[in-house]
């Protein structure tokens, strides 16, 4: 990561057109997986190309499977990847690093549970400080062994086990990353694997393993996986990432005479949970539907300039849906009139960073009172806030947190500075470009 600052120009005009964001991460990263683990040959068209995504491609590589993926025209991942499918993974050389990428961390758990293999997973100083042992608690109730078999953090020695048994789990904290682990490992498990969660998390494991051959129900907060199954190939589109189209709506909500619209993104109800929170806050934002890849709906949102923003409270219930939104959905609360609350956010102090505390110090630079009560975050609005040019902000070498800010900077009309700003490559590395194509 680097400490370098970098300098962020104010807009230099209000945002007006359409524009597209590269492949959702959380679909692609399964796209990637699944079709590692299945049987034949999938055809994978419009995969994310960030280094999220390329931890996970070079982890299945290293496993075994063949991944023939090449950059296309539009600057997605398009291509095929061959699978092990019944044959297993093959034992890698060394330990896997899964860079920044707690997707790749976490699901590559669940995905190697049931084969006969011993794997060191590790990955950077960030992802290292991440808590695994939500992931393996399950696995190892499976009859996953873990070396240390206590450990929370990575590094730890995954051993799997043929012989995997199936469990109904009830997860403490609702988590896509440990449901999705739970059931790849139920994929082999015999008999039916159930996860319960305390609030509806991101469903795109459950819509797309069905897809790949797997027996699954799909819950409102259960899902349940029926094996041993052997997975064969099926072929993913992935439509836009939302998680990158707010970081735009936003923008178009807080510069004067904006209007935009983001096209062929995900509208998952579970993935568009700041659309819900901006409309709440009177914000200007619609989706329309277009059709649907597989089951994931997709179609546009459009938002423009609002004059007049409030503050609102975001019930706990509804974090799930706005889980990697809340940082620059607190830099549009910090421009409405009144108090925002997000209730039950505690999750975010084990992110990329500790973005409860990255928020709260970032809007204190710029005189915005936020501040953490237990697991809520409130955020006191100012309609008429400036922004000091050349104000520094850390990025904490957090991708969404240098997105925050450079909005931030941006829509104020003054040049600020960013510390670690190339981190966005983590997970939309064209978003400048995005931003700048929509300037008149
Ligand atoms: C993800 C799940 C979420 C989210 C992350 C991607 C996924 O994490 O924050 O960016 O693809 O399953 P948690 O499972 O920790 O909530």
């Amino acid at each position: 990561m680097s400490d370098e600052c970098t300098i962020i120009e104010p807009l230099a005009s209000p945002l007006a057109g359409h524009v597209r964001v590269p492949g959702d991460k959380s679909i692609s990263h399964r796209a990637v997986l699944f079709a590692a683990m299945a049987e034949g040959t999938s055809k994978l068209t419009g995969v994310l190309d960030s280094e999220d995504v390329r931890s996970s491609i070079c982890a299945v590589r290293e496993l075994g499977a063949q991944v023939e993926l090449d950059v296309d025209d539009g600057g997605a991942f398009a291509g095929q990847v061959t699978g092990w499918g019944a044959a297993g993974p093959v034992q890698p050389e060394g330990p896997i690093d899964c860079g920044n990428s707690g997707t790749t961390a976490r699901l590559l758990m669940g995905m190697l549970a049931p084969w006969e293999v011993e794997v060191t997973i590790t990955g950077d100083e960030s992802l290292c400080r991440r808590p695994m042992r939500r992931n393996t608690a399950p696995l190892m109730k499976m009859g996953v062994q873990f070396k240390p078999a206590e450990a929370d953090h990575l590094p730890i020695t995954e051993v799997g086990n043929p012989n995997l048994r199936a469990i109904s789990y009830d997860a403490p904290m609702a988590s896509a990353q440990l449901k999705t682990a739970v059931l790849m490992a139920g994929v082999y498990a015999k008999g039916t694997t159930t996860l319960n969660e305390p609030a509806p998390s991101r469903n795109h494991t459950e819509l797309m393993l069905p897809e790949f051959g797997v027996p699954t129900t799909a819950g409102t907060r259960v899902a349940t996986v029926s094996g041993p199954v052997v997975m064969h190939a099926s072929d993913v589109n992935v439509p836009g990432d939302p998680s990158s189209a707010a970081f735009l709506c936003a923008a178009a909500i807080l510069k004067r005479g904006s209007s935009i619209c983001v096209d062929d993104v995900s509208l998952n109800p579970a993935r568009i949970g700041f659309v819900r929170t901006l409309e709440r806050m009177g914000a200007n934002i619609e989706e329309a539907r277009a059709g649907s890849e597989g089951k994931e709906p997709f179609g546009s949102i459009c938002a423009s300039h609002t004059p007049a923003l409030h503050g609102c409270e975001v019930p706990s219930q509804h974090f799930a849906s706005i889980v990697d939104e809340v940082p620059i959905l607190a830099i549009v609360a910090a421009h409405a009139r009144g108090v925002t609350v997000f209730k039950g956010v505690g999750e975010l102090r084990v992110k990329e960073t500790d973005r409860l505390q990255a928020i709260i110090d970032g809007l204190e630079l710029i005189g915005v009172d936020a501040w953490a009560e237990g697991d809520n975050l409130y955020v006191e609005g100012d309609p008429d806030l400036t922004v000091p040019a050349m104000t520094e902000f850390d990025s904490r070498g957090d991708h969404r947190l240098a997105m925050t800010w450079a909005v931030l900077g941006m829509c104020a009309g003054v040049p600020v500075r960013i510390k670690g700003f190339d981190c966005i490559a983590i997970s939309y590395p064209g978003f400048m470009d995005a931003i700048r194509s929509l300037e008149a």
